[in-house]
């Protein structure tokens, strides 16, 4: 069974972040075929990025920098829970995504979008970046409207068939989150002649 972290990516007072993470979660939970974890950065307190190396060459300096890339290094895949500020992610997840490299590298991830025009524009933009980390995004995603799917823009109440966008991106998220383990089994030969991956070995 693969281990998939719920990403909180949103630390503002206030947020909506955490109510859809935690219905994200409460879903997953009732599910058998996979362990998952919420993860929320407000618990990591992360600075902006204060590495001297790049990430891709595996050289952190920071005890923030080595914890955060420890708990992202204990998932098989993830679940980017994501707010849209300004036609993007929020910046405190771009941020933290930007820390660690080598553990996000043959992962899966899944998005949950939220916002006036439920996230979507934000999704597409971490897809951007997971393509640079060696992530496995899949297709199915949700996007949760502040207008139909929370009440007064702040309550969660999600419209029903968003449930079935949750289990169909779960679905995808497990099988491509499992299938990525034999890919980094043989981590060397998959993405040995990659120019990230031959910083890193340089390194
Ligand atoms: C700085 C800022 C910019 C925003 N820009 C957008 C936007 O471009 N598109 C959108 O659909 N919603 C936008 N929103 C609405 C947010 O997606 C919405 O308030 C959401 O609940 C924010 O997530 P949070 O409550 O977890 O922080 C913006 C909100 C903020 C605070």
């Amino acid at each position: 069974m693969i281990n998939v972290g719920i990403i909180i990516g949103s630390t503002r007072p206030g947020r909506n972040g955490e109510a859809v993470a935690r219905w994200v979660h409460e879903l997953a939970a009732q599910r058998g075929d996979a362990r998952f974890e919420l993860v929320d950065l407000k618990d990591f307190d992360l600075p902006h990025l204060d590495e001297v190396m790049p990430a891709a060459m595996g050289r952190y300096e920071h005890p923030h920098t080595k914890v955060w890339a420890d708990m992202i290094a204990s998932f098989d895949a993830y679940v980017f829970v994501t707010p849209e500020y300004n036609r993007s992610t929020s910046g405190v997840l771009k941020n933290a995504i930007d820390f660690p490299y080598a553990e996000w590298n043959n992962k899966a991830a899944g998005f949950v979008g939220y916002g006036v025009d439920g996230g979507t524009r934000a999704v597409e933009h971490l897809r951007l970046v997971m393509g640079e980390l060696h992530v496995a995004d899949v297709r199915a995603q949700v996007a949760l409207s502040l207008s139909a799917d929370f009440e007064h823009f702040s309550l969660l109440r999600p419209a029903a068939h968003q449930e079935e966008a949750v289990a169909t991106m779960l679905d995808q998220v497990i099988a491509w989150g499992t299938a990525m383990k034999a890919v980094r089994a043989d981590r060397g030969r998959a993405v040995g002649a990659d120019a990230s991956c031959a910083l890193r070995a340089q390194g």
